[in-house]
């Protein structure tokens, strides 16, 4: 793995695949935080993308997943993270290209969406694939550069 290690949470609605991806990780010997949920309650998405991002931010080297209903609030929220580039996945060519295109260091599944057996395959093929560097690095440099100006702007 490309990864020192990974960070998982979701909501309720996230709760079966976060549950497959933490016991595929620990199988694998993948350093893996899990900061949960860990019952079926209803919870608000953000308080785990927050949790999530924070950890993915401070630890380095480290990818995040996050599972919600759709992937898109957890998206949403993890992208206000200065440093974060989050992406939802729902077919394996998105997984690996938002790696080598966009150095995604956030996967975000929809629970209400795809399999737990397609959640394993596009988290393993999110956190082997490389960055592919190159034109794409400027680009993702030019992400870096609209929240430096959000942050003096704002
Ligand atoms: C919760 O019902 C649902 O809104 C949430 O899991 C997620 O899909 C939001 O984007």
């Amino acid at each position: 793995m490309l990864f020192d290690s990974v960070v998982i949470g979701c909501d309720h609605g996230g709760l079966a695949l976060k549950e497959a991806l933490v016991a595929y990780c620990r199988e694998l010997g993948v350093d893996v935080t899990d900061c949960g949920t860990f019952t079926p309650d209803s919870v608000d998405y953000p308080v785990y993308a927050d949790k999530v991002c924070r950890l993915v931010l401070a630890k380095p080297n480290a990818a995040g997943i996050l599972c919600c209903g759709t992937g898109i609030g957890m998206s949403m929220a993890a992208n206000k993270f200065i440093g974060i580039r989050a992406a939802v996945v729902s077919d394996p060519f998105s997984a690996e290209m938002t790696r080598r295109h966009n150095n995604a260091n956030v996967l975000c599944l929809g629970g209400r969406v795809i399999s737990a057996e397609q959640a394993l395959t596009f988290a393993e093929l999110f956190l082997n694939t490389p960055f592919d560097g190159g034109r794409h690095q400027r680009r993702v440099d030019m992400i870096s550069e609209i929240e430096k100006e959000q942050r003096v702007t704002s």
